[in-house]
């Protein structure tokens, strides 16, 4: 099941796992490129919508999927905020947006939709490079950086309240990737991330426990390991 699916990373991971052989739940808000797959596809692509902070749809859609077996679960969907601004004249409801969108409403689904997870199932968000303190060298990105960081935070709770359930719960980290998200000058095309970012889940299904990894499927760093300030 993929969050957020209409445009950008979240489209493609669907498509790869379409062309794997996957069955794909796909959520999007609004009519989207998506709907062109639905009859390349047939029943194996079925497309709900959702807005992630439409808390009672999130419940009713949950509560709809009662008895199926997910067996892998990626929240994509999210929203970047403002990028240069700093913190400091940020406007608190735009703030407010971008914690809830990126770090309450992927936390507040799973937690609604982990019991369709099995124990060897995997339940993946879609985090960043930028959401690693010991790596966060040149700013920028503040909203979005806190709200990742938050998200990364509650994955882990959330995973470690959840341990005697099993899974595998990952914050993933796709690169800088362009998309409307990531921009023109990113590094990576989605042809470079989606497939890699792909074998990296799949690779650690059945895992159990919960990383953080890159599309490389390497172990990114979740904090800083008493390094001095790199400002110095
Ligand atoms: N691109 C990068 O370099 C990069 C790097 C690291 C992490 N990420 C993360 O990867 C994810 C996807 O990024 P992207 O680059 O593909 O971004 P994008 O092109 O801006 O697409 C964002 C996606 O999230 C959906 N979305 C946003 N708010 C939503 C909500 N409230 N409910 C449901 N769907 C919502 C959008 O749907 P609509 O079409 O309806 O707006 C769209 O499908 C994000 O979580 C982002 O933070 C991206």
């Amino acid at each position: 099941m993929l969050i957020g699916a209409s445009r950008g990373l979240g489209l493609a991971l669907a498509e790869e796992h379409l062309k794997r052989g996957w069955r794909v739940i796909a959520s999007v808000r609004s009519a989207s490129a998506l709907d062109a797959h639905r009859g390349v596809y047939g029943e194996r692509l079925e497309v709900v919508t959702l807005d992630t902070t439409d808390w009672p749809a999130v419940d009713a859609l949950g509560e709809g999927l009662s008895g199926r077996q997910i067996d892998l679960l990626i929240v994509n969907a999210g929203i970047s905020g403002p990028i240069t601004l700093p913190i400091g004249d940020v406007d608190p409801d735009v703030f407010t947006k971008v914690m809830l969108t990126n770090a309450l409403a992927p936390l507040r689904l799973i937690d609604r939709f982990a019991h369709l997870v099995p124990s060897e199932g995997t339940i993946a968000v879609l985090s960043s490079d930028l959401a690693s303190i010991s790596r966060n060298t040149i700013a920028t990105w503040e909203t979005y950086r806190m709200s990742k960081v938050a998200l990364n935070m509650g994955l882990r709770s959330l995973s470690i309240r959840r341990r005697a359930e099993g899974r595998t719960y990952l914050a993933l980290c796709p690169g800088w990737v362009r998309t409307d998200m990531g921009g023109p000058n990113a590094h990576l095309s989605i042809e470079e991330s989606i497939p890699r970012l792909t074998d990296a889940i799949a690779a650690r299904a059945g895992e159990k426990g919960v990383s953080y990894v890159n599309y490389q499927g390497q172990e990114v760093a979740w904090e800083a390991n008493g390094s001095a300030a790199v400002w110095r």
